[in-house]
């Protein structure tokens, strides 16, 4: 059975498409390279497009007749979102209006999105579960709610069953280190603390240390790339069972504050760098948290990497590799 991963050459996708192919599933990643890495797409065919090309989409799909689509290919830089809209509702929005029309066009009826908990907004309370206010506070969350919208009205309409995985902050690397997260420009917490520990930046600057949290700063939960790519396998198979159009919340039900994740470091590294304070970033939510009963209950997943020390041993392992090219 042939699954059709767009984003297959990016972060969290290179990850699902290692976790789809060791489950027996054929593989092809539909890619335009824009942030994505020819070199990890190692479990895939690879097809290079763009989604806005929507001939080049036809021609995959009808080459490929794949099952089922997973839909990983977006921009999804929130502050330049802000500074510059147009790029992300093009992008993201007519990019995924193509994609869902070739399938609906090529009779795919099972389809999962990369969402992300910034549809929520600012949460009225953690941990945030699934039937919460949908309440984007920038035009990155803005696109993704629009997304989840057409695709459910795609589902009542046309029978293309959806999967809306929202995802909270995915963070480690593959424990073989085959794949990892690689972004130009790098703008998630780990990453750039593991950068300051490799004694590739200056050091860290924590956003604000004012908030109402325990230690006030902001809290994030950290949710690992490999138990995310698994559970898209789940969620996978349970559309292909024939399971309902949802939306799931893939979170880890527990937080770290930056302080923690800072200490963590240093404490799975062992090395010392300058932290400073800055001030808050606008439309920073003290804290985001994310249940995850529903994603155990429905696709019976169980996050198996997801321990804030795993996740920095694993992804500071990847990081260290890539730069000792
Ligand atoms: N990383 C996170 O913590 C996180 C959290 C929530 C949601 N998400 C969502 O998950 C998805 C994957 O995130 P990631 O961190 O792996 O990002 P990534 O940038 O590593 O991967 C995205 C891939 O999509 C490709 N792409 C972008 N626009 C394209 C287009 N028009 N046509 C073809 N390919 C295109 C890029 O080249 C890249 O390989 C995104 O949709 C993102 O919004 C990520």
């Amino acid at each position: 059975m042939t699954i059709l991963v767009t984003g297959g050459a990016g972060y969290i996708g290179s990850h699902t498409c290692k976790a789809l192919k060791n489950k027996g599933f054929n593989v092809v990643v539909y890619d335009n390279l824009v942030y994505g890495h020819r070199d990890l797409v190692r479990w895939a065919i690879f097809e290079e497009g763009d989604l806005l090309d929507r001939g080049a989409l036809d021609t995959v799909f009808k080459r490929h007749s794949p099952a089922a689509v997973l839909h990983f290919a977006a921009y999804a830089y929130v502050g330049e979102s802000v500074t510059d809209p147009a790029k992300y509702y093009r992008n993201n929005v007519q990019g995924s209006l193509n994609l869902v029309n070739a399938a609906k066009e090529h009779g795919v009826k099972n389809f999962i999105f990369s969402s992300t908990c910034a549809v929520y907004g600012v949460p009225a309370r953690v941990p945030i579960t699934e039937d919460m206010a949908l309440n984007p506070i920038n035009p990155y969350g803005n696109t993704k709610l629009i997304i989840e919208k057409l695709l459910d009205d795609y589902s009542v309409a046309y029978d293309i069953r959806n999967v809306r995985l929202r995802y909270f902050n995915a963070a480690g690397a593959d424990p073989e280190s085959e794949t990892g997260e690689d972004h130009t420009p790098e703008t998630h917490l780990i990453p750039l603390v593991l950068d300051a520990a490799a004694g590739l930046r200056k050091g860290i600057t924590i956003y604000g240390d004012d908030y109402e949290t325990p230690d006030h700063t902001c809290v994030r939960d950290y949710i690992h790339v490999t138990d995310l790519a698994e559970a898209h396998v789940l969620a996978l198979e349970y559309l292909l069972k024939g399971g309902k159009t949802r939306a799931i919340n893939l979170g880890n039900s527990r937080g770290h504050s930056v302080k923690e994740v800072i200490a963590a470091t240093r404490e799975v590294t062992g090395a010392e760098f300058k932290v400073t304070v800055g001030d808050p970033r606008p439309g920073d939510p003290p804290s985001l948290v994310g249940s995850n009963k529903e994603a155990k209950e429905v696709l019976g997943w169980n996050p198996q990497r997801s321990n804030i020390n795993t996740i920095l041993e694993d992804a500071w392992r990847w990081h260290r590799k890539r730069f000792s090219k």
